[in-house]
């Protein structure tokens, strides 16, 4: 019960990464308020963890909310009903985003403008108002879940891997700004992970790339993740402070890799 009674906040947790997130720490004794652009997924998502959008006190608690985190106002409404409902915010992992991969020469204006839109501003609005109310509160932990994507150039990577480097700059600059007022803030990396993003994102050539790139020879799984950010969020991490931490069965570290003569995808020879 490393969470107990934190009321935690996590964005696009209807589904994928976010609801596994949100389920280990409600496992962890967290108060679960989930929001995603799906409401009704999102009300869906709290019966599955057991909890009812109930008054306040008790383990019973919790919280489903609609939420567009490209909206300033959606989000601040947002905010507002949780200290309505709660009083208080403790942890954030701002986690809702869009995939994609289109290639940098035929992106239009529309795509990177709503890629750039949720996956950054979207996590800049959301950060900004949580922190707002942490200050009130006395203090709280931000978790920002960036991608190896903003670390490396990827094929079709251009809006969402830019949307994502400026993300984890954001994270560094928040945790400079925000540590005299007791906010612990960090991001998440995920390298490729089995979710519903991962399945319109990568087709089979993507695939067979990841799995000869990534050491560990195979995609991470939603609950890889929410492991880390239970640690991130937890007084476990309380020295971790402004630090991206990549969970991507080192993919990011790797150099030449043998691959018992296995030819690689684009025709390298392997080894
Ligand atoms: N799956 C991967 O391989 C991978 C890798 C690196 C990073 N990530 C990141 O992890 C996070 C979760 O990804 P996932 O794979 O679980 O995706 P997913 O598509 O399965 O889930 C994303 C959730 O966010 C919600 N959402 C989308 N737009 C929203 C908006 N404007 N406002 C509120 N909610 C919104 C969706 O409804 C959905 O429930 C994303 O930020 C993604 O960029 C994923």
């Amino acid at each position: 019960m490393r969470l107990e009674n934190k009321v935690a906040l996590v964005t696009g947790s209807a589904r994928g990464i976010g609801f596994a997130i949100i389920r280990r720490m409600t496992a962890e004794g967290a108060i679960p308020v989930i929001a995603d652009i799906n409401a009704d997924g999102a009300r869906a998502a709290l019966a599955r963890l057991g909890r009812t959008d109930g008054p306040v006190g008790g383990l019973a608690g919790g919280l489903a909310l609609g939420v567009d985190v490209a909206d300033k106002a959606s989000v601040d409404a947002m905010i507002a009903a949780i200290i309505a409902r709660f009083g208080r915010l403790d942890i954030l992992v701002n986690n809702a985003g869009i995939g994609g991969n289109t290639p940098f020469l035929e992106i239009t204006p529309e795509e990177w403008n709503r890629t750039i839109g949720i996956n950054l501003t979207g996590a800049f609005f959301v950060a900004q108002a949580a922190a707002r109310a942490m200050v009130k509160g006395g203090g709280g932990k931000i978790v920002n879940i960036t991608s190896l994507s903003g670390q490396r150039g990827g094929h079709g990577r251009a809006a969402y891997g830019a949307a994502k480097a400026g993300l984890e700059l954001l994270t560094k600059v928040m945790a400079v700004e925000l540590a005299d007022s007791a906010i612990n803030v960090n991001s998440i990396a995920p390298g490729a992970i089995e979710t519903e993003m991962a399945k319109f994102a990568h087709d089979q050539a993507t695939r067979a790339a990841y799995n000869y790139l990534i050491p560990m020879t195979r995609y991470g799984t939603p609950e890889e993740i929410a492991d880390a950010a239970v640690f991130l969020c937890s007084d476990e991490s309380r020295y971790v402070h402004g630090h991206t931490l990549n969970v991507d069965g080192g993919f990011r570290e790797a150099g030449l890799m043998f691959r018992g003569g296995k030819v690689a995808p684009g025709g390298g020879a392997a080894g």
